[in-house]
Parts: C-alpha cells; structure tokens; sequence
C-alpha cells in the first residue's frame, strides 16, 4: 500500500467513520472509467470484471449525452407531470409478462425491496416474509432484516416478521427438483402461519446470485412460485442484481427460472449509475399498496433519472448485448472449465451470461472450501489489473460480473491473468 493510499484510508476514517469497507487488501483510487475500463491515480488501467452497475459500460457517451440534455432542460419531481416517466415504464414493463405493467420508481434497490414488502402486506393482509438466509437485499430497517449476510441486529423488533429457508447450493446440497427448498419453504410457511403475523411473501434473487449463482435447471422457482401462491403469499423476485439480460438466456432471470413474480424489484443497472431503482406489479396489488399507503418519493422517478434510465434500454436493446452476453458467457465458461481440468483446487464452474465464476476448494472429496486462496487470488488479480470478487457462503467463489459490453478479448486477458495466479499461488494443505 502506497503512503497515498495510507494516507487516503486514514482521511476515510477520520471523515466516514470506522468499519467502511472497501474492496482488495491495497484499495484502488479510480479517478476516471470508460467502457470495461478503470484508470487509477497513477495511470494504470484495470479490466473491470466485476461492476454490475455501469451495465452498458462506464461512462457510456449514450447515457451520459441523456443524463445532460435532461439536466439542462428540465428536473422536478412526480408531483408535476412529465412523460419521461410514463415513456420509461411503458418500455420498461414492455419487456415483462402482461400483469406486470406499473411501476414506482425509486432511488435504490433498498427502497424498492422496502416497498415490495409493504405491497406484499397490502395485499396479503399478512406481514410474515421468508427470505433464503446467505443473501443481501438492503439496507433499510426493514430490508436489512432479509440479510443474514449484513448482520442487521435487531432493528425495532422487526426481526420478527422474517424467517428463512437454507439457499439453494448446486455443488453441495443439489436439489435439482427443488424438493428440499419446497420442504423448508413449507416448514417456514406453517411457522408463520401459527404465527400473529401469517405469511405474506417469498423474496428471492430468481438467480441467487449473492448465495453464489447455484446451477439450478431452467424453470427451477416454478414449484416454488405454485406453494407460495397456494398458501396465499406473493412471489417477489428480486432482479436487483440478475435483470437487464445479464444471464444472456432471458431479460429477466425470473423468466429462466420459469415463472411470473407478483412483484419484481430493480436497482442497481437499471441507469448505469445514476441512482435509480423501481418496483414493477400488476394493477391490483398497485392499487392495494397505493390505498393503503400514501407513497412519495422526492428523487424517484425524476426526469434525469428517467433519461439516463431510458438511454441504458435503448443501449442494451439497440446493441443486443443480453445476446453478446451469451456469446461471450458461453466461451468464458470454456476457458474456465478448461482451468478446471489444469488446476484441482477448482472444485466447480458455473455461471450463464455475463455472471459466472468458481468456486475453489481445498480437496475435491471433501469441497472443503479454500477461502483464503481464493482472497489471495482476488488481491492477486488485482495487482495485475484485473478487478473481480468472490461470494457465496463460504466466501470461495469468485465472481465475475463485468459491465455487458466485456468481450472474447477482455475474457481472454482475464483467463490468462488467472490461469497465471494460479500457476504461481499454493495451494494450501
Ligand atoms: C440483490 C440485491 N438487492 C438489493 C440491493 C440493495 O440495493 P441498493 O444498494 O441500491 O439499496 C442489493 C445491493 O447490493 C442487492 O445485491
């Protein structure tokens, strides 16, 4: 770590606070990003494999030339009306099956996860949520307490209302029919229900990407979705980080798992940035949320955001790139499976699209998890200007999840670069 960086962490510290995390052992200081790109303090350049938010690239010319014809027009709220807003989520509702056709527009994927729990109640009648228990959805009094990753404390008591089901793990525990998750859900739906609060919703990332992207057959939620309906609760899918075509196989990973959420939540890539996040439902369970709860949000929905909003589908439709994603995702897949064949330590490849990763073990009888060589290979990686991360329960896989317009060529200087870590780090016995 340079004195710079040293002196950096410091003022982090002094001005932000204790305990704010930042990403590699040595941080990186970016001052400037294009495309796949990051440049530090010091010139260097980084392949970014791991940022989900520029999805169609940092700085990308069509969302930032939107963001500043919008700024210097106009920029108000909801309360005054404007078609920036209706235009957006008409295109964007366009894109999902017919019910899901309205939408609030937020500042965060917190926020949205926050309202959907509020619709869930509004329309159930029942406050009791069930989430998986290796995940993350926000940071909210509320939401956090979806999260056993980000220990939320107690929060006001509402701790109370959530209970959760073991996260779907391929490698480990394969439950390819879902018959395990089901038999947990159910347990989880009868304690709520013997419960004052009685079931209300199942809140899941359709590709439980946070839990570690398991490999689970196309169409895996559908029996799920069906018990969730059958004892009166609603399905909220949160795409948060699996929207915007980033699996390559489907807009919506709620599409590839097969079924049709009552709720879907959206963030992070939606306006490669700028802060925009959404809540989409059919009709009915807008009309119970709006009714009960009187909604307004003083940035969601604003005309910038809306643009830059706008300018991110035109990108991803205009230039195909969920299909460039599965281009690239299928050849990444091949080139890491072939490290899989060189190196032991890669106890298991999966992904689809422009997510994918491995997670690495100590022994492949045993898959004891090798969680610190897999930080080492990340902090590795990261001196030889690769940015990518690792997750999952064990912390032992990496995670790869670069803007959608990473190409065969950007894959390449990834595998080599990891192919080279590997050669040279031991693993440990
Ligand atoms: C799946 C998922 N949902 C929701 C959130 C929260 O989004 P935000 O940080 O915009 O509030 C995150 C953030 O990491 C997330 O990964």
């Amino acid at each position: 770590m340079t004195t710079d960086t040293q002196a950096m962490m410091a003022r982090r510290a002094r001005l932000m606070g204790p305990n704010v995390s930042t990403f590699y052992e040595d941080p990186v200081h970016v001052v400037k990003g294009s495309g796949v790109w990051l440049w530090d303090d010091s010139g260097k350049m980084y392949l970014d494999c791991y940022n989900n938010v520029p999805h169609v690239g940092h700085c990308n010319p069509r969302v930032t030339a939107a963001i500043t014809a919008q700024a210097g027009t106009l920029n108000t709220h909801t309360r005054y009306l404007h078609d920036g807003i209706l235009d957006y989520i008409e295109r964007l509702t366009d894109t999902m099956p017919p019910p899901l056709s309205t939408a609030i527009l937020t500042c965060t994927g917190s926020e949205a996860n926050d309202i959907a729990l509020r619709m869930a109640e509004a329309r159930s009648g029942h406050r009791g949520i069930i989430a998986t228990d290796a995940t993350y959805h926000g940071n909210t009094a509320l939401v956090s307490q979806l999260s056993r990753s980000n220990v939320p404390g107690v929060g006001f008591g509402l701790d109370q209302y959530f209970r959760f089901v073991a996260a779907p793990d391929s490698y480990r525990t394969p439950d390819p029919d879902a018959a395990h998750f089901i038999a947990d859900l159910e347990a989880k739906i009868t304690e709520l229900e013997a419960s004052p609060h009685g079931f209300a919703a199942l809140v899941v990332c359709p590709y439980f990407l946070n839990e570690g992207f398991p490999d689970l057959p196309d169409g895996w939620l559908k029996p799920v979705a069906a018990r969730v309906h059958a004892a009166g609760g609603l399905l909220i899918c949160d795409e948060v980080q699996s929207g915007f075509g980033r699996t390559g196989t489907h807009f919506w990973a709620h599409e590839k798992m097969g079924v049709t959420p009552d709720i879907v939540v959206l963030g992070k890539p939606m306006a490669n940035g700028h802060p925009v996040g959404a809540v989409v439902t059919d009709p009915g369970t807008m009309a119970a949320f709006r009714t009960q709860f009187r909604y307004f949000n003083t940035f969601g929905g604003n005309p910038v955001s809306c643009a830059a909003a706008m300018a991110v589908l035109e990108e991803l439709q205009g230039n195909d790139l969920m299909a460039h994603a599965a281009r690239v995702g299928t050849y990444a897949l091949e080139r890491m499976g072939a490290l899989q064949d060189k190196y032991e330590v890669i106890g298991d490849v999966r992904g689809s699209g422009l997510v994918f990763g491995a997670e690495m073990v100590l022994d492949r009888d045993t898959k004891a998890p090798a969680t610190a060589f897999t930080d080492h290979v990340v902090n590795a990686l990261r001196h030889r200007g690769i940015l990518l991360s690792k997750l999952g329960r064990h912390k032992n896989t990496l995670k790869i999840r670069p803007p959608m317009p990473f190409s065969i060529a950007n894959a390449d200087q990834l595998f080599d670069a990891l192919d080279a870590v590997l050669a040279e780090t031991p693993v440990p016995t």
